[in-house]
């Protein structure tokens, strides 16, 4: 059994979530939102095995006393704005700090195509990072963003293959982007 830690697990990654729990892996989901992660809840195959928090990752300091009242996942998979890349931060520190490498999926927007915009957390040697980049659909002349299907699938993926990066649809040509 994995023990896996899903931020803002409640949006377009809840496949991936109701994916691994009916797997009967335990799935730890944190969102701001009571109802929704009520709602994932009532959808889980194995509820007893999906553990939600609510959380908010811009007020930093109850985050990370949240997080550390939870048991190490064994991989972490979050998709955080960039509004909130301290918060992204914090998670490395507090995981790169322990005895167990934790596997971390950080979860970026198609601007991360973009060296200039891609942020990158610090972290030790006890996190084994990979990046999944969020691009687009292309067919024929016509581009559109992914569905949420395809977002959660492609994640699922990613977290199958460990690659450092992983790209879910494409980011090439980046000019044919929606
Ligand atoms: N390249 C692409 O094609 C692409 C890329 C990104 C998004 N999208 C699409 O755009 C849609 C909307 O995207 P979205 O970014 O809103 O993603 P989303 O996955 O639909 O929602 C964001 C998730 O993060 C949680 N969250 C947001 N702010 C939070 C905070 N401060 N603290 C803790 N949790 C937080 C949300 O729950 P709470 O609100 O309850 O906190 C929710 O679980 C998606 O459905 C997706 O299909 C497409």
């Amino acid at each position: 059994m994995t023990r896996y830690l899903v931020i803002g697990g409640t949006g377009m990654l809840q496949g991936a979530v109701l994916s691994w729990n009916s797997e009967g892996h335990e799935v730890i989901v944190v969102a701001r939102s009571a109802e929704k992660l009520q709602r994932l809840s009532k959808d889980a195959v194995n509820p007893e095995r999906l553990r939600t928090i609510q959380a908010d990752y811009h007020e930093l300091e109850s985050f990370q006393i949240q997080l550390k009242d939870l048991p190490v996942p064994d991989v972490i998979v979050s998709w955080i704005h960039r509004s909130g890349n301290n918060a992204i931060q914090a998670l490395c520190s507090l995981y790169g700090d322990l005895s167990k490498q934790v596997k971390f999926f950080h979860i970026k927007g198609s601007s991360a195509n973009d060296p200039q915009q891609n942020f990158t957390p610090h972290y030790s040697d006890m996190i084994d990072y990979h990046e999944i980049i969020l691009g687009f659909q292309l067919s024929g002349s016509t581009s559109r963003w992914l569905t949420n299907k395809e977002i959660a699938d492609g994640v699922i993926e990613a977290v199958r293959l460990r690659q450092h990066t992983y790209i879910v649809g494409t980011v090439e040509p980046w000019s044919a982007r929606p």
